[in-house]
């Protein structure tokens, strides 16, 4: 078995977090047995990384892996192109022609976008799947081929699959190993690394001098979510210092490139700090939020206690409208969640340590949980729980790694 750090050098793969090191670990343990993998993420999340580590660490890495993106062949060829075909097949099948499958016999075919897939060739993947057998198009002699299927897709196949566009057979059958490539705003811990390692490979294999990001340029990457995700970092990185040649990379530079990516104007539901980028405006936006998140919790508890059902119908702008805060909606209810009595006494930092208190005692002190349900990052909740001196005296240890 090799390790993880072995596994990071021979993927490629960056990142700490916690959820990338549950990639690497399952690609350690999976790679080597032969079995279907299914991989799923979004759009450049890494997934094709992960199919050829896998097939890298796996027995079969000196036979070939044969990438096959189902999203990019049109629909009548796909099967002749899967598994070949016999001349005279159809008008222009002037030879015979061997498939993918065949080609990668001994090897790996990785079906990127399996999501792609036409239905009547998802019947034909079952049956290799299931006994390694196929037909050429137009030839009545089954043929086997020896390969190990990777998959991957970035479409939600349980709803493909209830819409009918997606065969539940197949989804059962390849979702047996599941590998889950989370989105780049899931661990944007990780965003530090993975941009000044594409900096510096892109710097050096094009003559640029580099001259490293400001702490200040790497938050406010940090506030943008990366809808393209690995990808569009690095792209975004590349440009950057094509763009800006020799300076240190600063917040407003990132901020000036960035702009013209949630829309220009600054009310981009993606950005939603960076347009008013003073801490302060941050912090507040911050503690409406979890007062809204009170609020919900508080209306719950009632629901419950009068032996009501928890009502979700009524709920005001649930917060994540898209990243910016409904202030409209908190405007108009907030005032009903603090008594009268105390405003004027209350300090905005009391709120906030006491909420953040009680979300990590809620998720049993799990930071990552809690960081998530309070909408900030995991970098920020640390950085509040050393503010507040809400310093567990036992710490978890799995969390520990990410504390800068
Ligand atoms: N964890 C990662 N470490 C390094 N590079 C990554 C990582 N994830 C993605 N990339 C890079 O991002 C781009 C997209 O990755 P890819 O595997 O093609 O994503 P997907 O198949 O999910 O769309 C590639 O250039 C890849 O090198
Ligand atoms: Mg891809």
């Amino acid at each position: 078995m090799i390790d993880l750090d072995r596994m990071r050098r021979d993927s490629g793969i960056i990142g700490n977090s916690d959820t990338i090191e549950e990639v690497l670990e399952t690609i350690i343990q999976v790679a080597p047995v032969d079995i279907s993998i299914l991989i799923i993420g979004e759009s450049g999340t890494g997934k094709e990384m992960v199919a050829k580590a896998i097939h890298k660490q796996s027995r079969r890495s000196s036979e070939p892996l044969v990438t096959v993106n189902c999203g990019a062949i049109p629909e009548g060829i796909m099967e002749s192109e899967l598994f070949g075909h016999k001349k005279g097949a159809f008008t222009g099948a002037a030879e015979d022609r061997k498939g993918y499958f065949e080609e990668a016999h001994g090897g790996t075919v990785f079906l990127d976008e399996i999501g792609e897939m036409p239905i009547e060739t998802q019947v034909k993947l079952l049956r290799v799947l299931e006994s390694g057998e196929f037909m050429r198009v137009g030839d009545a002699k089954t043929r086997r081929a020896d390969v190990r299927m990777i998959a991957a897709t970035n479409k939600n196949l349980v709803e493909e699959s209830s819409k009918g566009k997606f065969r539940k057979d197949l989804f059962y059958r390849l979702r047996t190993v599941t590998v889950d490539v989370p989105p780049l705003r899931h661990r944007l811990e990780d965003l530090d690394l993975l941009a000044e390692r594409f900096a510096l490979l892109f710097s050096r294999s094009n003559d640029i001098i580099f001259r490293g990001f400001s702490s200040d340029a790497i938050r406010v990457m940090k506030q943008y979510d990366w809808p393209g995700n690995v990808r569009e970092l690095r792209n975004f990185v590349e440009s950057v210092i094509l763009l800006e040649k020799g300076n240190k990379i600063s917040s407003e530079i990132v901020m000036k490139h960035l702009e013209p990516l949630v829309g220009g104007s600054g009310s981009s539901p993606n950005l939603p700090v960076l347009v008013d980028k003073s801490s302060g405006q941050a912090e507040r936006e911050l503690i409406l939020q979890q007062l809204l998140f009170l609020r919900q919790d508080m209306r719950e508890i009632k629901d419950v206690l009068s032996g009501g059902q928890i009502d979700r119908s009524g709920e005001i702008g649930y917060i994540n409208t898209g990243g910016g805060l409904n202030l409209k909606a908190i405007e108009g209810d907030v005032g009903n969640l603090i008594k009268s009595g105390a405003i004027g006494d209350m300090r905005v930092k009391d709120l906030e340590k006491e909420l953040i208190s009680r979300t990590l005692k809620k998720f049993n002190q799990n930071r990552r949980k809690t960081a998530r349900a309070l909408g900030i990052s995991e970098r920020t909740l640390y950085r509040k729980i050393n503010d507040y001196g809400l310093e567990r005296r036992q710490k978890n240890s799995d969390n520990k790694k990410n504390m800068e």
